[in-house]
């Protein structure tokens, strides 16, 4: 039944019906000396999570709700992060491949005309100074029409369906993101980080472009790149560069993320 187009990355799948969340799965059997490489993929999760403690909404057979665990050989904490955008920029590749436009928005949005279509989740387990295993969610709406979509956020948000006219094979779907996600991890293992940041970069969504930046108080910015740390990197009205971490970026001056 599975076609599987990878040398590692989901030889050992794990595939279940409903769970509360894969995330929760993947830690459960990590901490049972799970391989580098396991995949658990979800029909329905109860109670998906997305960043920031918000709920995912992760419905019978829609979409497709995985996490992957990853025992790198050696890699600092402070570098685990990285790994969520190893994860969209392969996901922003395998969507470019089927000629959609897509953009990455800061950290780990992934974006489809103005709208999100999926999201990424890293958690990892450290012990001293070295990443025990991470585990990596994705959630991607696959096939939802409209009303499929969780009324808060039919406004902002999208699926493969609902920018194609077409119904996906989910297991299609997922082979072809396995596939782009080992040969990013790879990259990101043999060569570093910054081959990924480059082609992140050219994802970026609102790159040269002024956003809003919450600290004490609001002020504007320009949205440069990344830093090696993963950091938005943007500019303020005098020129000066700064690291931005999440919780201060008002992307469309509505919402805070
Ligand atoms: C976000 O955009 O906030 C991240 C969403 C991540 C959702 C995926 S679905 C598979 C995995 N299991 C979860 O409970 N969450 C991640």
């Amino acid at each position: 039944q599975w076609d599987l187009h990878t040398n590692w990355l989901g030889q050992h799948l794990v595939f279940k019906e409903t769970v509360k969340s894969t995330q929760l799965v993947g830690h459960e059997l990590a901490r049972e000396n799970a391989d580098h490489g396991t995949v658990i993929v979800a029909r329905e999760q109860t109670e998906g999570r997305g960043r920031m403690s918000r709920y995912w909404d992760s419905k019978d057979g829609l979409g497709l709700w995985f996490s992957s665990i990853f025992r790198p050989e050696y890699l600092e904490p402070k570098r685990a992060s990285q790994l969520t955008l190893v994860a969209a920029v392969a996901i922003a590749d395998y969507l470019s491949k089927r000629d959609l436009d897509v953009k990455i928005k800061w950290p780990n949005d992934i974006f489809i005309n103005g709208k999100k279509l999926a999201g990424i989740l890293t958690e990892m387990q450290a012990e001293q100074d070295a990443v025990q295993y991470i585990v990596l969610g994705i959630g991607m709406n696959v096939n939802h029409q409209h009303d499929d979509l969780h009324e808060t956020v039919q406004h902002k948000a999208t699926s493969i369906y609902l920018e194609t006219n077409e119904i996906q094979n989910l297991n299609q779907v997922l082979t072809e993101i396995l596939k782009e996600l080992e040969n990013k991890y790879e990259i990101f293992m043999g060569v570093g980080f910054p081959v990924i940041k480059e082609m992140w970069e050219a994802y970026a969504y609102k790159i040269g472009e002024w956003i809003q930046v919450k600290t004490k108080d609001i002020w504007d910015a320009k949205v440069v790149g990344i830093h090696d740390d993963g950091a938005l990197k943007v500019i303020d009205h005098l020129g000066k560069q700064h690291h931005l971490y999440s919780a201060e970026i008002l992307w469309k001056g509505e919402e805070i993320e």
